[in-house]
């Protein structure tokens, strides 16, 4: 079947199954209305024929009162169906969502690495929405469709089979011509959703960087470019338009050309009598009519449903890869005892790369328990690679790291992290009070311990200029905090886990002098009592550590005392000479 793929859409069943009793139970008053609908139409041809063409109307009362209820009831069973249906897709959906959530959560950094921000998220919202129409759009009912269907056809064929198979020539140019204007509907969708999210996209970027468009005075030419997209998306949308409205134009027109045949038809069959016993009486060409409307409505949902069955194959496709990817760094089943946390960091011999191209070479080094220990090197020497290695963002391609003699890939991830704290150079803030921020929800770590930790590296210097102190709300990413104010916050953060090894990337960010030298404690009180390696930028923190390691080109060139390197008079001496440490990345 084109563009449908059974064996895909079935995977979505274990979501819908533990809800499957709504599902069950919408059928079924699927079926309690199609019966009302089916009768509606033969009360009124026996109203006709019993009582108004003979002038007979003792009775037709009761009738009246039936076709009343029998309507209330069908009302009454398609809300209620309606209901029950979007409930197990509702809560599927749900299912769904968590799931992947939990997902995303597990894959590691190399997927974010080579995976666009914007893509993962269309795969939580617009895919998973185009699975909602499949209950919405009453797809997963298509069977009570079917039984409709068959009924009002046994039931048309009863009352004249002759005028029901002249009248069911329609069916096949009816169904050509919807299917082909429905592609052309599909197509028209899914360009303007192209459309849509390349406008998305265009205004994250473009708002993201309104000062750096203002600084450099690209407003007029940026503005034009949001011009062009933005008219795409109208014309899209008429486009989707245009053809929505030919096609409710085609189909109501051959439904009046239907009951026209009908009428012309039959009406002329019913006027000559015939004689013979097949006559057409007023009231079953009434009813007739009414049938063929109500066969031809479910006829046309099918087509509209068979759309939304190959959208759904495709948002299936795209979510089920997703689910597919199974690039979660291993974690032992079993994990063996682990070690008690002292804090000794071995690298033996580790090569990596991130795509092609080494950045570390064979390293190795050994960072004794308490020890404080630098790597400095150029831009682009591979000194942040060995921290994500060290919290096994990444794995080493080959050789290995011990923590406390003991593979990381033998420790279970949470465990690693909780004895190995990353603060990384770009801080990421969560929305929240600045205290939410850094407790980071961490249950054992309470409003005291976040407070001294805040204490110990001064923050309330700056916490104190807020009207709410430490319940201060973060705006998004921080935007009203300094770059300076940032880092401590995200210090706080690791000195209130307290973790028994440090691994810090220094910021570059250029501060003033006086945050610089608040920094420079904060460092230094971090570093206090723990295995730390980090990654130097500033002289200061440099002069503070027990050894410096030299990285160039992923490779361990010198080590050793400040003092002792100057005096080698090697690449470190020149970095330092060229300020190249005190300032770049
Ligand atoms: N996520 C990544 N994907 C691909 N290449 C990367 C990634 N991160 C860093 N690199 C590359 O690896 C090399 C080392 O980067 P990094 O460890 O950040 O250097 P440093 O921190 O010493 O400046 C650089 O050439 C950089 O371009
Ligand atoms: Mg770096």
């Amino acid at each position: 079947m084109k563009g449908i793929d059974l064996a895909l859409l079935r995977r979505l069943w274990p979501f819908v199954r533990p809800h499957r009793r709504h599902l069950v139970r919408g059928l079924l008053l699927l079926l309690l209305g199609s019966a009302c609908r089916l009768t509606l139409p033969y009360l009124v041809k026996l109203a006709i024929d019993r009582h108004l063409t003979p002038g007979e109307l003792v009775g037709i009362g009761w009738l009246a009162a039936a076709f009343v209820a029998l309507g209330a009831i069908e009302m009454a069973a398609r809300r209620r169906q309606m209901f029950e249906v979007d409930s197990a897709g509702q809560n599927a959906l749900l299912d769904l969502r968590r799931r992947l959530f939990r997902h995303l959560q597990r894959l590691p950094a190399s997927y974010y690495d080579r995976t666009p921000t914007g893509r993962v998220i269309g795969r939580l919202t617009t895919d998973v929405e185009a699975l909602n129409e499949l209950f919405s759009s009453g797809v997963v009912t298509v069977l009570g469709d079917l039984v409709f269907l068959a009924s009002a056809l046994a039931i048309l064929l009863a009352l004249d089979w002759r005028l029901t198979l002249a009248t069911l020539l329609v069916v096949p140019p009816l169904g050509a011509v919807t299917m082909f204007v429905r592609g052309r509907v599909r197509r028209a969708y899914h360009a303007m959703r192209a459309e849509l999210s390349a406008m998305n996209a265009f205004l994250h970027e473009q708002v993201g960087g309104m000062a750096v468009n203002q600084m450099f005075r690209r407003e007029e030419r940026v503005a034009a470019d949001y011009d062009r997209i933005s008219s795409g998306v109208r014309d899209a949308q008429l486009r989707t338009v245009r053809w929505e409205s030919i096609l409710s134009a085609a189909v109501e027109m051959l439904g009046s050309f239907t009951v026209a045949l009908i009428v012309w038809f039959g009406g002329g069959h019913a006027l000559a009598g015939g004689g013979a016993g097949d006559a057409l009486t007023l009231g079953t060409l009434f009813a007739f009519i009414e049938y063929m409307q109500r066969f031809f409505a479910p006829l046309n949902d099918l087509s509209m449903k068979w759309a939304v069955l190959q959208n759904a194959t495709t948002a299936s496709r795209r979510i089920f890869a997703l689910l597919d990817v199974d690039e979660a760094l291993p974690e032992p089943a079993a994990p063996p005892p682990l070690p008690p946390a002292r804090g000794e960091i071995v690298f033996d011999r580790v090569s990596f790369a991130y795509r092609g191209e080494p950045v570390l070479r064979e390293l190795s080094f050994r960072v004794a328990p308490g020890e404080r220990v630098a790597l400095v090197g150029a831009t682009g020497a591979g000194k942040t690679t060995v921290l994500k290695l060290l919290t096994r963002l990444y794995d080493p391609d080959e050789g290995r790291i011990l923590l406390d003699g003991r593979d990381l890939r033998e420790y279970p991830l949470r465990e690693l992290r909780r004895r190995v704290a990353l603060v990384a150079q770009d801080v990421f803030l969560f929305e929240g009070t600045i205290l939410d921020n850094i407790r980071l929800g961490a249950p054992e770590i309470d409003d005291e311990r976040a407070r001294a930790a805040a204490d110990r590296l001064h923050l309330d210097e700056f916490v104190a200029r807020f009207p709410r102190g430490y319940q201060e709300p973060v705006r998004e990413r921080g935007k009203n905090l300094s770059a300076g104010e940032k880092q401590l916050v995200s210090f706080a953060r690791v000195l209130a886990a307290a973790p028994p090894v440090l691994a810090l990337d220094e910021a570059t960010s250029n501060v003033d002098s006086h945050t610089e030298h608040r920094l420079q404690e904060a460092v230094h009180e971090l570093m206090a009592g723990r295995t730390s390696l980090a990654v130097a930028h500033r002289l200061s923190t440099v002069r503070d550590v027990d050894r410096i390691l030299v990285l160039h080109r992923g490779r361990l060139v010198e080590e050793g005392s400040h003092a002792g390197l100057m005096a080698r008079r090697g690449l470190y001496e020149r970095l330092v000479r060229l300020q190249g440490m005190g300032e770049e990345a």
